[in-house]
């Protein structure tokens, strides 16, 4: 009888060793994910930040819009690099092609705008998860974009935004979504997904 239990005991063992450790690697992978998305993620604000400054101070608004359209899904191209996807996505994109969200990311930034109603802080908001889908398993992170004071000649209010920017905007992006934000208020998000074996 003892010997039954005993050796039941032990195939219990040698089975869940190793459920075990993929769980604990697993966890110390999407651990790892999570704290390389956050640098990523604001290391890609500062210096799509930064260049955009640049380009405003130098050149005006209109003349930086460059700087959105290429320059910006450039820098998201140059950080989708093995196995990693970077992305900017909005609940009102100007650029529907690249920022329209998918649903986790929809449903992340409805539940970003509920939070800043309800008082949280901005700058604070992320969310991540694992999902499966149809290609396997992937780590996701999302980082909420605040609206800051140099964003609204391009995404401000229509007294805020200028007659030449409104045609540029109407000209380039003709399905635009992306105006009447004030400061503060959530213009987006910075989305990394990365594969997990
Ligand atoms: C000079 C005008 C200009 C300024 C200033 C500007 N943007 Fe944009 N923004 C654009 C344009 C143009 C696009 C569309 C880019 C593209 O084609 O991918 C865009 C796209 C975006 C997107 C991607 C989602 C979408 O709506 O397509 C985010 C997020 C965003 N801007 C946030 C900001 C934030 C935050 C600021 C201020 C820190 C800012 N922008 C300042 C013009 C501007």
């Amino acid at each position: 009888m003892n010997n039954i239990i005993l050796k039941t005991a032990l195939v219990l063992v040698v089975l869940t060793v190793p459920a075990c450790a993929t769980k604990v690697s697993n966890e110390a992978t999407t651990a790892k994910y999570l704290e390389e998305s956050r640098n990523t993620a604001l290391e890609f604000r500062k210096k799509l930040g930064g260049v955009q400054k640049a380009q405003l101070e130098s050149v005006g608004a209109e003349n930086a819009i460059p700087v959105c359209k290429v320059i910006a899904p450039a820098m998201a191209a140059e950080y989708s690099q093995n196995g990693q996807i970077l992305k900017r996505v909005s609940l009102k994109a100007r650029n529907k092609a690249l920022g329209t969200p998918d649903t986790w990311e929809k449903e992340v930034l409805e539940g970003f705008d509920k939070a800043q109603l309800a008082g949280k802080p901005v700058d604070v908001m992320e969310a991540s998860t694992v999902s499966k889908e149809a290609d396997g398993r992937w780590f996701r992170y999302v980082k909420a974009i605040p609206t800051q004071p140099q964003c609204l000649q391009c995404h401000g209010k229509p007294n805020e935004i200028s007659a030449g920017m409104k045609a540029l905007l109407a000209r380039e992006y003709p399905e635009d979504m992306a105006t009447g934000y004030s400061v503060g208020e959530i213009r987006g998000a910075i989305s990394i997904k990365r594969k997990v074996n």
